[in-house]
């Protein structure tokens, strides 16, 4: 339909945003319906409020926050290694929330994943293990795992419902790929997938990038697009209605994500948090890490370029760096506050600008691969509420147990690719093994030295050992499905005594040595 007739260009120019036509007449009418279709559905004077306040505090925030931080107190402070007399307790009391079918866990996979560089959504990608599972299959089968664990201490039929939330792309691969493996035997009806906002990419002086002739340039609005999304996608009702009091949000990216955490979720419970980070040690001062701290009072992740090396060096007096909180974006929130942020805060919430080599069309219609950045993506981050909690609490894990993220792909520089996913998830599980009283051997049938031992096998929350950093080095491959263990416990019927030769893998059909059997 004409612009003109139809109030498309009348609504474009009272936002400034004409130029989004400037091509109109060389468009066919396919294309010319397709851009009518997207920018029928935007609110202009909207996004432009939003580029002018995003602006604004990212001038403001040139200031370095150092003078105003303080650490994270330890009275809200857990920690798996400084804290283990408590970890049974707390593990236990998740454990019961999750039962009651009290606990679910919510999936941040509408990033477009660029540094991976992969045409399909990332939790469809396959790390290299020697099962070859995917993301979304690691995390459905713990948590199906993690129902059973609760199912069979309880002697109740329990549900951890999953909310996905995607971007529009990643939607239609996401839903055909869980369809497509038959929810990796999750109940289909405990699957809640939901997409969120997209916002379009601007020029310094505000204006809207055109990815090409008819399309405007748009990207997902960062994962604190969540809230919004939550609201307006009726999650949070959906939340109520299957009585959902306690919710873990995570990152597709983390390979050794513990889904559901019950210790985390135990803990955080039990202190009565409305809010909960998960965070694990930053002991380089230089590393490009936001960092949990208080802020003039309250919570909040201050980003490494936010203060001062003198800052990000200064030490307490038990030698850790002072403001080592790293943030691993992996939240706890009570149902209330969560709902409280949807309905009352989401609007008070900032963009943040992250600046961008934008490809885009000149006026002459040219397209244009820029080599400096060129203009703003506008995306709000999941950890943007914390300021509004009223009890906040932190959870120190160990980053060689629980965070190894898949950002990079193996081309490049070495951290956070498939190899270190895949490494890390297989040193972990040699840990398993060795805590379970197994041992490996090496082709000569002699016994590779073990690593120390750290922290009794069979817990749940076994906090495995310190030692082996990333494992990047480690020749063991060892895999242990989701299904058999979920944190390391019930290996001991399976491995105490028993001497394997690598590759180990036991699944639910047992213990498989893939070499000793020609695999
Ligand atoms: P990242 O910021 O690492 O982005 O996301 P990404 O999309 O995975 O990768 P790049 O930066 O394009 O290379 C951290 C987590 O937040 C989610 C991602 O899916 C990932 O789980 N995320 C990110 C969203 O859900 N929505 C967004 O708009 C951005």
């Amino acid at each position: 339909m004409d612009p003109n007739t139809s109030g498309l260009s009348q609504k474009l120019a009272e936002a400034g945003q004409s130029h989004l036509l400037q091509f109109w007449n060389e468009l066919s009418p396919e294309e010319q319906a397709d851009l009518t279709r997207e920018m029928q559905g935007m609110n202009f004077q909207e996004i432009n409020g939003f580029f002018k306040s995003a602006m604004e505090t990212s001038s403001s925030k040139q200031e370095k926050m150092d003078t105003r931080m303080e650490p994270v107190p330890r009275e809200v402070l857990g920690s798996v290694t400084r804290d283990r007399e408590n970890l049974k307790d707390w593990e236990l009391a998740g454990l019961h929330c999750i039962s009651q079918s009290k606990v679910a866990v919510l999936l941040l996979a509408g990033g477009q994943g660029t540094r991976l560089g992969v045409s399909y959504p990332k939790g469809m990608y396959d790390v290299g293990l020697p099962s070859h599972k995917t993301l979304f299959q690691i995390q459905a089968e713990r948590i199906l795992k993690l129902q059973q664990l609760a199912e069979q201490k309880h002697k109740i039929k329990c549900c951890i419902p999953w909310y996905i939330m995607t971007s529009g792309r990643t939607m239609g691969p996401t839903k055909d790929y869980f369809l497509k493996h038959n929810y990796f035997g999750l109940d289909k009806d405990s699957i809640v997938f939901f997409t969120q906002g997209m916002l379009p990419a601007m020029d310094y002086n505000g204006k809207i990038i055109l990815e090409n002739k008819g399309k405007l340039s748009m990207a997902p609005d960062g994962n604190g697009g969540l809230y919004r999304a939550l609201g307006n996608q009726g999650i949070t009702d959906d939340m109520e209605r299957r009585g959902v009091e306690f919710i873990h949000v995570y990152c597709v990216d983390n390979v050794l994500v513990k889904v559901a955490d019950p210790a985390f979720v135990g803990f955080c419970v039990q202190k009565g948090a409305d809010c909960g980070a998960k965070v694990v040690e930053k002991t380089n001062p230089t590393e490009a890490v936001g960092v949990v701290c208080k802020v003039d009072g309250r919570y909040q992740v201050v980003e490494y370029s936010e203060i001062t090396l003198a800052t990000a060096e200064k030490r307490s007096a038990d030698g850790r760096l002072m403001f080592n909180a790293g943030n691993v974006a992996n939240h706890f929130f009570s149902f209330s506050f969560l709902k409280d942020i949807v309905k009352k805060y989401e609007p008070q919430l900032q963009h943040h600008v992250a600046q961008k080599k934008i490809p885009h069309v000149d006026a002459q219609g040219q397209l244009i691969k820029p080599e400096k950045p060129n203009g703003i993506k506008m995306e709000k981050f999941v950890f943007d509420i914390f300021q509004f909690a009223k009890t906040f609490v932190v959870f120190e894990v160990l980053r060689e147990d629980e965070f190894s993220p898949l950002k990079n792909a193996d081309s490049q520089d070495g951290k956070d690719t498939p190899t270190t996913a895949r490494h890390t998830l297989m040193s972990l599980h040699h840990r398993w093994v060795l805590n379970a009283g197994g041992h490996f051997i090496d082709e000569n049938g002699r016994r590779v030295p073990a690593i120390p031992r750290d922290g009794a096998a069979g817990s749940v929350t076994d906090a495995g050992n310190r030692n082996l950093k990333d494992g990047t080095d480690l020749p063991i491959k060892c895999e242990i499905s989701p299904l058999v263990s979920y944190g390391g416990e019930g290996l001991e019927d399976l491995v105490k005594g028993r001497e394997f030769q690598a590759t180990l893998m036991i699944d639910e059909k047992g213990v498989h040595e893939l070499v000793k059997n020609g695999v």
